[in-house]
């Protein structure tokens, strides 16, 4: 092999970013798709559309009790059983009081007095049997392919099969960043092989600490789950467009199976006992130009060749020359079960392709599996499915197989929000499910079930769903019913997105440095959460009700909202991202891209009650980093996430790191982190 410079040079910026995520963020992780067109280029109406400043105000007045009361819930207890979900402590995570976290540059995990933060696992750490110890001098693609992945996101931990104190734990590894991870100099192919395989996701079995709350990783030897999945690994796709044309290439015949994910971000939990990840931005993958056949399919994804990884000098399918139909292999929920070690995970074709942050399941009252799923692009959509089948809720093993096909069939629906005018005040409306196609069935004229599942965004548009900014995880509080959904920000709302009163901000208020005033800068750029009340209390119906549950920011900037809580006795936040529920029903927000001048963090906020809007931050997460995850485990006593690309800030190199954490090694690791009480 030939010794290259493997220094990915960074197209030069001098503009300013969307977020305050640094050009090599925006580079690696989603391929600039910010800087590039937004691909939605439809024309949409926006409903109610309002001036923002009309709206500013409403958070004078009192919010009025939201919707129905607290949808039961029986089905996902039932579905949990068999994985014996423990019972909820009072005194745990809901009920912690703690000071907030104050917001910082450290290049640490800072969390409140009285809590404790370990490191449980760290980027090249050891997963399955045979795994070399790491040595960021000497990678190798077959070690990497055993060894914790990079850039770890969603975290998920379930209950172990058989050792009560164990449980097992599966994270995302998003993507990589070559700049930090390698010392100038390493071999070029050395540097795409390890790349690859740092790729997809960690399956890991966890032990119980001495400390009450506190988690370590089982001995490797001693794990039957332990198990790492990349673009070497092996994916079947399966429902209603598996097979078709589109889907097959000179590997796979069948187009039934696909080598690899890619950008898994955000996921869920099924109530079944399985993991669903989704493949984010896919798209910057693959070099060449466009097939003329799928020009304008591929442009609405924003795959537009060019710049890519590389990748197609070590595997030429990641050359749209050599195969034109590799894209339309990711951008699907992949569906895994850890318990089966020997198990294909599964491409849901079902679920629709297109930038999933993630999807996230509930048993409706009717009995349906419902997926909520965001498409993460400025400007795209929300979305759901609705099963055919019903959850079986037994618990025996039987049951759970049956519960395994139930993402196979059903239908499924792009969202329309109303607004309800300025004059009440507050930013809500009803909202309208509206069907794109079922497993057997198209509702959208001139195309095909198939088509509609493999160019979903292109059938979303024909039938006017809401543009939203940045759709990203979209989850249901299994106390209250409610759905929730992080709108991390968009930039060019009020440019070219119009506003409407679900995406109401076109002026936000930033900070540029720490003790800078706040500025105004166009476009929403700290986000919303949105809160949506099922009609009828089914997940399964057509109709709901929503509201912005918060406006973020700066508590000090007129425009951020949250719930009435008193403006001045709740934390700054910005970008959230992903959410996740304690078992008091309490929202725990992570956030991606905080434009006030201080790190990412975990923030929680109560849904109810006297303290419904109170945002508390209750960690930071390390220079540069982004906070994923979270996850509170069952029994409310640990509090996962998930810092990634720490010290991934612009003119940052493997030799002039702006992060060192964990380990103060002279490189930062991404690690996935647990905090409990002392
Ligand atoms: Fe990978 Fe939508 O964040
Ligand atoms: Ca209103
Ligand atoms: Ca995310």
């Amino acid at each position: 092999m030939t010794t290259t410079p493997t220094r990915r040079l960074l197209p030069l910026h001098t503009d300013v970013r969307h977020g305050s995520r640094s050009h090599m963020t925006c580079h690696f992780r989603c391929g600039n798709a910010c800087d590039r067109p937004v691909p939605n280029t439809t024309d949409n109406p926006e409903f109610h559309e309002i001036a923002a400043t009309a709206l500013a105000r409403r958070s004078l007045i009192k919010t009025a009790a939201v919707g129905a009361g607290a949808l039961t819930l029986t089905g996902v207890a039932a579905g949990q059983a068999p994985l014996a979900a423990a019972a909820v402590s009072a005194r745990g995570a809901g009920g912690w009081a703690f000071t907030p976290v104050a917001p910082n540059r450290d290049d640490k995990v800072t969390v409140p007095r009285g809590f404790r933060a370990d490191v449980l696992i760290s980027w090249g750490d050891r997963v399955e049997k045979g795994a070399p110890r790491f040595d960021v001098r000497n990678q190798t693609p077959e070690a990497a392919a055993q060894q914790f992945g990079y850039n770890n996101d969603y975290v998920g931990v379930l209950p172990h099969p058989t050792k009560q104190k164990r449980a097992v734990l599966v994270t995302n590894h998003e993507y990589t960043d070559e700049n930090l991870m390698f010392p100038t100099g390493t071999d070029a192919d050395v540097v795409k092989g390890v790349a690859m395989a740092s790729h997809g996701l960690s399956v890991v079995e966890i032990v119980r600490g001495a400390r009450k709350g506190s988690w370590r990783r089982a001995k490797v030897a001693n794990t039957t789950l332990n198990r790492r999945l990349h673009v070497g690994s092996d994916f079947e796709l399966v429902g209603p467009a598996a097979g078709d044309d589109r889907l097959k290439t000179s590997e796979d015949a069948t187009g039934t199976t696909v080598k690899g994910t890619l950008n898994n971000c955000s996921g869920g939990r099924t109530p079944w006992g399985t993991i669903l990840s989704g493949e984010e931005n896919f798209n910057q993958y693959f070099e060449g130009t466009r097939p003329a056949e799928y020009e304008a399919e591929y442009a609405r994804y924003g795959i537009s060749g060019g710049a890519g990884r590389g990748w197609s000098s070590i595997e030429p399918r990641f050359s749209m020359q050599n195969e034109p139909n590799e894209p339309y292999r990711f951008g699907w929920v992949v569906e895994l079960d850890p318990y089966d070690p020997t198990s294909t995970p599964r491409k849901h074709t079902m679920l629709g392709r297109f930038k999933h942050e993630g999807a996230n399941v509930t048993i409706a009252s009717n009995g349906k599996a419902v997926a909520y799923m965001g498409d993460d692009e400025r400007g795209d959509y929300i979305y759901r499915f609705v099963s055919a089948g019903t959850f079986d809720g037994s618990g025996t093993r039987k049951a759970r197989k049956a519960n395994m096909q139930l993402l196979l069939t059903g239908t499924l629906y792009v969202a329309r929000f109303a607004g309800d005018g300025a004059e009440d005040e507050r930013y809500d409306g009803t909202g309208r499910w509206l069907p794109l196609c079922s497993d057997t069935e198209s509702f959208v004229e001139g195309m095909t079930v198939a088509d509609v599942l493999l160019n979903t965004r292109l059938a979303a548009d024909t039938v006017s769903p809401t543009r939203m900014d940045r759709p990203e995880d979209v989850e249901v509080n299994p106390v209250n019913g409610r759905v929730y959904a992080a709108l991390t920000n968009n930039s060019n709302r009020g440019t070219t997105f119009p506003a409407d009163e679900a995406n109401p901000i076109t002026t936000s208020q930033v900070r540029s440095a720490p003790d800078a005033p706040l500025t105004s800068a166009s476009g929403n750029r700290n986000g919303y959460v949105l809160e949506m009340t099922p009609g009828n209390d089914n997940h399964a119906g057509t109709d709901f009700q929503w509201s912005l549950m918060l406006v973020c920011g700066d508590p000090e900037a007129p425009e951020t909202y949250f719930a009435d809580f008193p403006k001045d006795q709740v934390s700054p936040i910005s970008c959230p991202d992903n959410v996740a529920f304690d078992g008091a029903g309490n929202l725990w927000i992570s956030t991606d891209g905080n434009v006030l001048a201080s790190n990412d963090g975990l923030f929680r906020v109560p849904t109810r009650g006297p303290n419904r809007g109170q945002v508390q931050q209750f960690a930071s997460t390390p220079f540069g980093a982004e906070c994923c995850g979270p996850f509170i485990s069952d029994d409310q006593l640990t509090v996962f996430l998930a810092p990634q690309h720490p010290g991934e800030t612009d003119g940052a190199t493997f030799e002039d790191q702006s992060s060192t954490w964990p380990n103060d090694e002279g490189f930062p690791r991404p690690s996935v982190v647990t905090v409990y009480r002392r």
